[in-house]
């Protein structure tokens, strides 16, 4: 299916995102082997959250999903197993093309005596697993897959595990969750040093479930002494969403949006910093704390935009936002550098050369490097027939991309934001009236 989009005079909107995808995989994994049932709100939508739930009613997970007539109001109730309450699947575990549920649910895997066997789709079957696999192997577990036991199919035969003392050469949420999934089955605390900051809601999670977990610096010790009791979970909208808005509004010459009850988790929100640091007009309003994550509304205005720098430690505070961040850099005045960007190759697509690609077809000026981009702003881009990659955050972009062409955008494959955003080109329209089914 393809979406076409061209530029509305206005762009006026209040839109809620979606669920955030990292915290509704964290309250599902970790509520299935708490103690007692747990209730979880404002969940994320799409077809990684299928895929985590499929995994884990395989394992014999109970989660009933209690809907509602728009579907914001959707609760989960689920009964967790408890520690030893999993059981061996019948058949293959299918994460489809998310990452976070290969990666978590390998984890958890790896702390089970049972067989197992995870897989995906093409996509997800080319990313790296050797992260994982490697550090779960020293904690004893018998992992193996294809490619010298670094891609997927997995093969799992956990249990018996010992913590570790492992650093981790990437800055991965998903390799550390992953860790410290299989750290909670594992005798002897583990302690995991982490080249930068990554997204923390598992240990966040962990330790509101009264799991023992520390955080000093950069280091993580998880002592498993306890066990996890369930938690019921309101989940905040997802600021890797929100960011789609958040970019069209800056660059847009007539645009006010404000996005509701964004999780603002600072490890998260470096694109609000991006955005500031490039001149964006950005309030922040309405803040609340709820179940240990910080949310706001956020509102953006059309802004003048200047070019800036991203790279070193920002870059996992931003990692899902570069596609949507470099098309704002196209708007830019000056050149926009990105670097240490270079596990953007292996996400859902090759995100450096699709986002280059797909961006310079539109006639932004952009560079390719091996870790990243450099991308001259020219303030304008054409509209012509683009590709989603297969790849739902470039589908969002190229989408984003349409509404502030000179004419019209034709997205090819639009269907791929059903990933993470269903409704996003519903809200497109909402919000311009400018998008019609090609
Ligand atoms: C995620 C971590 C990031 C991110 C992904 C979600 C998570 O991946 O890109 O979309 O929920 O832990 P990496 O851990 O591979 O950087």
């Amino acid at each position: 299916m393809s979406k076409r989009v061209s530029s509305p005079k206005r762009l006026e909107a209040t839109i809620s995102p979606p669920g955030d995808k990292s915290i509704s995989h964290r309250a599902l994994i970790l509520n299935s082997i708490a103690e007692g049932s747990s209730t979880i709100t404002n969940l994320c939508v799409g077809d990684d959250r299928e895929a985590m739930l499929q995994c884990l009613r395989a394992l014999g997970v109970r989660i009933e999903h209690q809907p509602t007539p728009n579907g914001t109001e959707d609760r989960f109730t689920l009964h967790g197993l408890g520690h030893d309450g999993l059981v061996e699947p019948s058949t293959v575990l299918d994460a489809s093309n998310s990452g976070t549920t290969i990666r978590l649910v390998s984890g958890l895997l790896a702390g089970q005596s049972f067989f197992s066997v995870i897989t995906g789709d093409s996509s997800l079957r080319s990313r790296p697993m050797g992260r994982i696999v490697k550090p779960l192997q020293q904690m004893g577990a018998q992992i193996m897959g294809r490619g010298e036991d670094s891609l997927a199919p997995l093969a799992i035969r956990g249990g018996g595990l010992q913590g570790i003392e492992y650093t981790m050469p990437v800055p991965s949420a998903q390799v550390k969750s992953c860790l410290l999934l299989a750290g909670l089955y594992a005798k002897g605390k583990t302690t995991l040093h982490q080249p930068a900051a990554s997204r923390d809601h598992t240990e966040r999670m962990l330790e509101r479930m009264g799991a023992s977990i520390s955080v000093e610096h950069l280091t993580l010790t998880l002592q498993p002494d306890k066990p996890l009791s369930a938690i019921d979970v309101r989940v905040p909208s997802d600021i890797s969403s929100a960011a789609y808005w958040m970019v069209a509004a800056a660059c847009h010459p007539a645009a006010k949006i404000t996005l509701l009850n964004v999780g603002i988790n600072p490890m998260r929100s470096g694109i609000i910093e991006v955005l500031k640091a490039m001149n964006a007009r950005i309030t922040l309003s309405e803040h609340r704390s709820e179940g240990g994550e910080e949310t706001a509304n956020i509102t953006v205005e059309t802004s003048e935009l200047k070019a800036t720098e991203i790279s070193g430690s920002l870059l996992p505070r931003v990692i899902d936002e570069v596609p949507i961040l470099a098309l704002a850099a196209c708007f830019a005045r000056g050149k926009t550098v990105i670097r240490d960007a270079q596990d953007l190759r292996v996400k859902e697509s090759d995100r450096i050369s699709t986002t280059a690609h797909g961006l310079s077809l539109l006639g932004a000026k952009i560079e390719e490097h091996p870790d990243g981009m450099v991308i001259s702003g020219i303030g304008s881009l054409r509209g012509c027939t683009v590709e989603d990659y297969n790849d739902h955050r470039l589908a969002m972009t190229m989408g984003i991309a349409g509404l502030l062409g000179s004419d019209e955008t034709t997205v090819n494959g639009s269907e791929s934001v059903n990933i993470s955003y269903p409704n996003f080109w519903h809200d497109l329209r909402v919000a311009t009236g400018a998008t019609e089914d090609a």
